[in-house]
């Protein structure tokens, strides 16, 4: 177990003391700690070839999308990548697990290790992945250029999980008595919370894994988290050590390098979407690490004002701009109480974004467990032998949440005539 604390200290810890520290990097810095996690444990959700042993396994897939989901009139659209695992498939009666992309590529890895593939033979499922717009190869004509970004947002991934839901059922003759169930972890956790929210009739129920459904400008907890995870005995060792040893690698970007590769308008095809991602965090969910309470340990980061600065810089959005859009995402999607039901929200206490997620269950119907000891996105990754006792447990309770909402679907397809 010793091994746990270091494999998500490196990255969110770098992620904290990066002088540049640019907003973009923070998501990045995510994304590459989870990815690393997840290629550690044999789960790679980004590029390779990942079928393994299933050399037919998994198929890729295009989906046509609406470049402008709320426009009928504008007829542009862009082709979205979609990865199907049909090897559990217990056939069109058997339940659809709905893997959602977030800020990075989406790979073969979606659909076939970690949860939700883990979790599919036990209920005959189809496991399909849906890359999110603008990551990966999910890219409209156009690239990356601001008056593109304009359809980016969270609102438009809704849009298109909704539409690739029903094509999806009608490409794979997919039962209406079926019942699909999302599955994301970080940005895409909330992106799952957030379908069942707005699209109940489409999707039965959620997962949302490590999902900071709180939008919030100033993000200062983030280091009291981190700091008392270093404090605490489990990390073993003086945070001075470790913050010596990481600090030298935090300032390889000067401001002006972070604001260039950010002006960048070219596609990257995997990995994270920095520029993306930026654009989302300054015109939906601010998120930006800052540590000016004079007892946070980390003192070489920007303050609020120069993180702010860089939504300017790159895209010319103003901070009253920044500001207004944090509030709206909250207002839109309920922040901490979004009054979904049949929602389970999966957290782990070390995990700074757990503090913008969901801990404690909102109702009988909004169920919510926080992992002792686990890092982000923890209950994604495969099973191994040297997991903690509590997220074995929190496994077990995501596969306990699963067979009573498919009880409940199957009862539903029953009273309906299904
Ligand atoms: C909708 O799309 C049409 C056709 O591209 C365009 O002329 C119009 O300005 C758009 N409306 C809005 C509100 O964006
Ligand atoms: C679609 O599934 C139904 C059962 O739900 C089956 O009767 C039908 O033959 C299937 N059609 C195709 C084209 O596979």
């Amino acid at each position: 177990m010793a091994g746990r604390p270091a494999l998500w200290l490196g990255p969110l810890l770098l992620l904290s003391l990066r002088g540049a520290s640019a907003p973009a990097s923070l998501l990045r810095r995510l994304g590459e700690h989870i990815q690393r996690v997840q290629e550690s444990s044999g789960l790679s959700l980004t590029s390779g070839p990942g079928a393994g042993a299933f050399p037919n396994l998994p198929k890729q897939g295009w989906l046509e999308q609406p470049l402008d989901p709320f426009n009928a009139s504008d007829r542009r659209s862009f082709l979205q990548r979609y990865w199907v695992n049909d090897q559990h498939w217990a056939g069109p009666r058997g339940p659809v697990f709905l893997h959602l992309g977030g800020e990075g590529s989406l790979g073969s890895g979606s659909v076939m290790r970690g949860h939700p593939a883990a979790l599919a033979p036990a209920w005959g499922a189809l496991v399909i992945g849906l890359e999110h717009r603008f990551y990966g190869l999910s890219m409209p004509a156009g690239g990356l250029e601001v008056a593109q970004l304009g359809f980016l947002s969270s609102r438009h991934a809704l849009a298109d999980v909704a539409s690739a839901r029903l094509a999806l059922a009608r490409l794979f003759n997919v039962s209406t008595a079926s019942p699909w169930i999302c599955f994301g972890g970080s940005y895409a956790g909330s992106l799952a919370a957030w379908a069942r929210l707005k699209f109940p009739h489409l999707i039965f129920a959620s997962v949302a894994s490590s999902a900071p459904v709180r939008a919030v400008l100033d993000f200062s907890e983030y280091n009291e988290v981190v700091s008392r995870s270093l404090m605490s005995t489990a990390v073993g060792g003086s945070p001075e050590v470790v913050m010596h040893s990481l600090g030298q690698r935090c300032l390889s970007f000067s401001r002006a390098e972070t604001v260039a590769r950010l002006k960048v308008t070219d596609p990257q095809v995997s990995g994270v979407g920095d520029r993306q991602w930026l654009y989302q965090t300054c015109t939906e969910f601010g998120f930006y690490v800052t540590c000016e309470d004079p007892g946070c340990p980390f003192s070489r980061l920007p303050a609020l004002p120069s993180q702010l600065e860089l939504c300017e810089q790159v895209f010319g959005l103003s901070t009253s701009s920044v500001v207004q859009a944090v509030g709206q995402t909250n207002s839109y999607y309920g922040g901490q109480t979004p009054g979904a039901t049949q929602v389970l929200f999966m957290n782990g206490d070390t995990d700074p974004w757990h503090v913008l997620s969901v801990t404690q269950a909102l109702g009988p119907s909004e169920a919510a467990l926080l992992i002792p000891g686990a890092s982000h996105c923890m209950d994604m990754a495969p099973e191994r032998p040297s997991d903690s006792p509590s997220l074995r447990l929190g496994r077990q309770s995501i596969s306990q949440q699963l067979q009573i909402w498919l009880g409940l679907a199957k009862q539903s397809s029953v009273s309906r005539g299904g």
